[in-house]
């Protein structure tokens, strides 16, 4: 079971994003535990403030490191990192992060026990959060959203459904994008012939070896054409 905590300022942001398809299973099925947690409810001043103005000055406000701190002591356990329970990993969403891959999808997914997920807001997280809990500091792309909680809920996802028995098809992962470090090959269903548009007859004949050998070939084209940059090393004809 990997327990998965969600530190948020506006947890119903979350609304039912976590109850369809491959989550909700994983949730019915005690593979997973979600909890969307508040930050303001950590707040110990009377206005509950979870940011303050930057020190040095600037633009914007900068979420305080308190209320954060004190939400880790409670579900981790303790604010020292060094004292945090094996395979606990505790998660900046931020766009200095390392970029999110799915080997970092996948070695959560295999190691890790308890996850908390930190959405950062504002102009930012005071850095003594990132200095002293944080483990991993994650972006899910170079580009900036308005806060960390589309990331957290992108690599919820990348995450749970690589959990052992989450997916319907033991094999449906092996063939992903990225797994192999290819992007994935096209994929038909019937009928054969939609408004006057074919399936490619390799797909109707039954020829395991074949269709195979066709799923390859196009894996590398359609990775030729939209992502040159992951051919390197052992299909590195570039
Ligand atoms: N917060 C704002 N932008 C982000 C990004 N690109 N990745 C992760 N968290 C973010």
């Amino acid at each position: 079971m990997l327990r998965l905590d969600v530190l948020t300022i506006f947890p119903d942001f979350f609304g039912q994003v976590f109850d369809f398809g491959i989550i909700r299973r994983a949730k019915l099925a005690g593979i997973v535990e979600i909890n969307v947690h508040d930050i303001r409810e950590f707040a110990t001043d009377k206005h509950k403030m979870t940011d303050d103005r930057p020190f040095g000055g600037g633009d914007g406000m900068v979420m305080k490191a308190e209320p954060i701190f004190l939400a880790i002591e409670q579900l981790v356990g303790t604010s020292n990192r060094d004292e945090y329970p094996p395979g606990t990993r505790v998660v900046m969403l931020s766009p200095q992060g390392k970029p999110l891959k799915q080997a970092i999808a996948s070695e959560f997914a295999d190691d890790a026990r308890h996850v908390v997920l930190i959405c950062g807001r504002y102009e930012g997280v005071d850095e003594r959060v990132n200095e002293t809990l944080v483990t991993d500091e994650i972006s899910i792309g170079d580009y900036v959203l308005s806060g960390g909680e589309p990331a957290a809920i992108v690599l919820t996802d990348a995450i749970v459904r690589l959990l052992p028995e989450a997916l319907g098809s033991e094999t449906s992962a092996e063939n992903d994008s990225f797994s192999n470090g290819l992007l994935d090959c096209p994929h038909y269903t019937r009928p054969a012939e939609f408004r006057g548009m074919t399936v490619p007859e390799v797909l109707l004949n039954g020829n395991h070896a074949e269709i195979e050998k066709w799923r390859h070939e196009k894996a590398l084209e359609k990775t030729r054409q939209n992502r040159p940059d992951l051919l390197t090393g052992e299909y590195g004809e570039m």
